[in-house]
């Protein structure tokens, strides 16, 4: 199989990136680096999360974000939503494209979300009609859909079931997430052999992480069996605070150069990421520390 043309890049930093983080950046910094990445030209960005303060202060001022953000024609300003009162706050703020996440093992989902993978989809296929009622655009989330810190590796259909109920539901999207980025390029064509059958290409996207070194191997194997989008974090940002030891996305600017590399379209201005990056990092002293020295220190 040929790769595909044109990939699309979802650009995660703001998001998995900055949740992680254990030095505060502060909402003025996130919004011109939302806005940097916006001018950039990424067609998706995932911003923030309106989940609860407690479980992610980082993310605690999602409302000021999203209100102050220029939302740039044809760019899809992506948050993370985990209950109804996620919802509300994102549409009390104008958001129209939201992000449902569960997990494909009950150990992972009660560390990230306090609740079995049965009662997140339960509440999540309210909160999805709820969405759609407002006109959002859905993306779902199936995180650990290749191993779990908790409970081990991830069997592909028991990431195909969440992945199926999430579709279900209507999201538009399917996000399968290396969460801890232990994937190898045949973890991957086993998962997509097991979901293509039930999900089209198109509607499929890889959030990948970069422990070993493996996610380009990764984004490969992808693009040969034609998924084309991808998700990845400006300077290699990155991170879940419930997954121990899970290091950074895979990064941007490694990405990008590996699509130019191949002749595949991505829309993105490099170099506009760069100055983004850089500035980002100029004010913030000590970011992306913890996404390389791999993740977490507490879990
Ligand atoms: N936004 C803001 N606050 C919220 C909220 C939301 N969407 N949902 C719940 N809360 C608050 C409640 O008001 C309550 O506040 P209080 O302690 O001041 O009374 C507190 O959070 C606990 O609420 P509860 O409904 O009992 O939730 P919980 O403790 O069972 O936690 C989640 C469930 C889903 C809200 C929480 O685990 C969470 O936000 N997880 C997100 C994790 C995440 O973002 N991980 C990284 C992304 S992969
Ligand atoms: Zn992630």
């Amino acid at each position: 199989m040929s790769a595909p043309a044109t990939v699309t890049i979802a650009e995660v930093a703001p998001r998995d990136g900055l949740q992680n983080e254990s030095v505060p950046v502060p909402t003025d910094l996130k919004v011109a680096f939302i806005d940097a990445l916006s001018e950039a030209g990424f067609p998706v960005i995932e911003c923030t999360s309106f989940v609860s303060p407690r479980a992610v202060p980082q993310l605690a001022d999602a409302e000021l974000v999203m209100q102050r953000i220029q939302r740039r024609p044809g760019t899809r300003y992506l948050v993370l939503v985990p209950n109804e009162r996620g919802l509300d706050r994102a549409l009390t703020v104008g958001c129209d494209a939201i992000a449902l996440f569960a997990a494909a093992t009950d150990a992972f989902s009660q560390a990230n979300l306090r609740a079995s993978i049965a009662e997140t989809l339960a509440r999540y296929a309210h909160v999805a009609a709820q969405a759609k009622r407002a006109g959002c655009w859905i993306r779902g989330y199936v995180s650990v859909a290749f191993h779990c810190p908790y409970s081990g590796p991830v069997a592909p259909e028991q990431a195909v079931r969440v992945a199926q109920e999430l579709f279900a539901f209507g999201c538009d999207e399917i996000a399968l997430a290396d969460t801890i980025g232990t994937a190898t390029p045949d973890d991957v064509a086993r998962l997509l052999e097991a979901v293509l059958p039930s999900i089209p290409k198109e509607r499929l996207a890889l959030h990948l992480h970069d422990t070993y070194g493996r996610a380009l191997d990764n984004v490969a194997v992808a693009l040969s069996y034609g998924v084309t989008t991808f998700d990845a974090a400006t300077g290699g940002l990155g991170g879940c605070p419930f997954a121990p030891g899970a290091p950074g996305n895979l990064a941007t600017e490694a990405l990008l150069a590996f699509l130019e590399e191949r002749g595949i379209a991505h829309g993105v201005d490099r170099h506009a990421v760069q100055r983004a990056w850089s500035r980002l990092r100029a004010a913030v002293p000590g970011l992306g520390e913890r996404a390389r020295r791999g993740g977490h220190d507490t879990a």
